[in-house]
């Protein structure tokens, strides 16, 4: 398997090209399962996990094809269902990517059942998946557990209902979205998830023909629909890919223009990052960050759904932390198990203890490069900032999990001044 080396020391200072946003564009992939007609998608990163996606969405008899122009150097994405060929998930796809339960929903409000096998994903916590069944079963489904594979049916159609979730599900809030677009009559979602993507997701099936109120807010009210049609849409920018390249000019105490994105996806990052001493300011055409030579000062940071800070970027944010003035508190409160960048990050000389949901990051003046390795992808990409810190050579091994969520990320930060390359098994 492919490693990174990193020959870490040097500020990153130029510009970087931001990306569609990964989790925009997996649920709006699997949107295209509600209609027959074609939805095609704009600014689609090219990633595993939407290839992964593709291959899915194949095998469920969905039309996949990338048209060529229209200022998209890679083309738009054209999904067609004109007609569903199975609805079952099976295990040997789902297993490679969790976001394959977002075929749930829309393919049980299309075709009145579906057999998607229970996901795996990335090792942080246990995962469940019970907000999306329960909410299901609110909107007349029967639901079954069988053999690892969940199977979904409702022959006569979804009723609309009141879901309130108990916490809040990003992928939950979506499946439900999607299921609840072709019920009959009124679903509200309550205490639902508020992220951007979400938004997205619904700004695009609006244009699809779905009737939706509350966009953006903890509560959606949706008004079902005999059918959608296709319709355009062009994908928000991926705010973890810019929070992560931010989060890298912060480490190395440089200076980059980040292209195609906006700070306002970003704010409680912003907060912390300004608190700790680094400048950023929106820019027509994106933001820039400029972190400056002197050491970052420490800031106490607690993940939170949105608007709070992203659970996505806490990994980003230790590597930070460990390399400013200070001790740090970085707690995560929405997923269990998801600290297992520390060991690791320690391994580079940082100064981490962890308790229970909290860890004390107090900062070091240097990192020194090492191998590492992470089973998540937001804890490698924290392996990389750490790199490109830290004196002499690090390497990441298993970056498997890097191609899942960032788009050619050493040639991006290559370009930026970083001594940073891809090897093979034997380099
Ligand atoms: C999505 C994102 C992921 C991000 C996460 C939280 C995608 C493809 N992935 O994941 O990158 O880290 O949001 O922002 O968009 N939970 C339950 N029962 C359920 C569903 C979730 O208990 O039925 C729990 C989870 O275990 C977790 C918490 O709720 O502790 C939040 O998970 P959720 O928001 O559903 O995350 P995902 O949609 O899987």
């Amino acid at each position: 398997m492919d490693k990174i080396r990193i020959l870490g020391g040097r500020a990153l200072e130029g510009r970087i090209a931001i990306g569609g946003a990964k989790n925009a564009a997996l649920p709006l992939m699997a949107a295209s399962l509600l209609t027959r007609q074609s939805l095609v998608l704009t600014n689609l990163p090219e990633l595993l996990d939407i290839a992964t996606m593709a291959g899915l969405l194949a095998q469920h008899g969905v039309g996949v094809s990338r048209r060529k122009g229209d200022g998209d150097s890679r083309g738009p994405l054209e999904l067609n269902a004109a007609q569903i060929a199975s609805t079952t998930a099976p295990y040997d796809l789902v297993r490679k990517m969790r976001a394959s339960i977002l075929v749930l929903g829309p393919l049980l409000a299309r075709c009145g059942h579906a057999r998607v096998s229970l996901p795996g994903g990335c090792a942080i916590g246990t995962r469940p998946v019970d907000l999306h069944l329960q909410g299901l079963e609110r909107l007349g489904a029967v639901v079954e557990l069988e053999g690892g594979y969940i199977e979904v049916r409702a022959p006569k159609g979804l009723k609309g209902a009141e879901i309130v979730f108990p916490s809040v599900s990003v992928g939950a809030t979506e499946n439900l979205l999607m299921a609840a677009v072709l019920a009959e009559g009124e679903s509200r979602l309550i205490n639902a998830a508020r992220e951007p993507e979400i938004g997205d997701l619904a700004r695009c099936l609006q244009a699809m023909g779905a009737k939706i109120e509350g966009i953006d807010s903890g509560c959606l009210r949706i008004l079902g629909v005999g059918e959608l049609h296709g319709a355009h849409h062009a994908i928000i920018p991926d705010r973890i890919e810019t929070g992560t390249y931010v989060m890298a000019a912060a480490a190395t105490g440089g200076r980059l223009t980040l292209t195609g994105t906006r700070l306002g996806l970003l704010a409680a990052l912003a907060r912390s990052l300004e608190a700790a001493g680094v400048a950023l300011t929106e820019r027509e055409d994106g933001i820039e960050v400029c972190a400056g030579s002197r050491a970052l000062t420490s800031v106490d940071v607690t993940t939170a759904p949105y608007p709070g800070f992203p659970t996505d970027l806490q990994a980003q944010m230790m590597a930070v932390m460990a390399v400013a003035e200070g001790a740090s508190t970085i707690t995560e409160t929405i997923f269990e198990n998801r600290f297992m960048h520390v060991p690791e990050l320690a391994r580079m000389g940082a100064d981490i203890s962890v308790h229970g949901a909290s860890a004390v990051v107090r900062g070091v003046k240097h990192l020194l490069g090492a191998p590492v390795m992470a089973t998540d992808l937001r804890a490698s990409v924290s392996l990389v900032i750490a790199g490109l810190v830290a004196e002499g050579e690090t390497i990441v091994n298993r970056i498997y999990h890097l191609d899942r969520g960032y788009e050619r990320l050493e040639e991006k930060l290559a370009a930026c001044g970083a001594r940073i390359e891809r090897v093979g098994d034997g380099g």
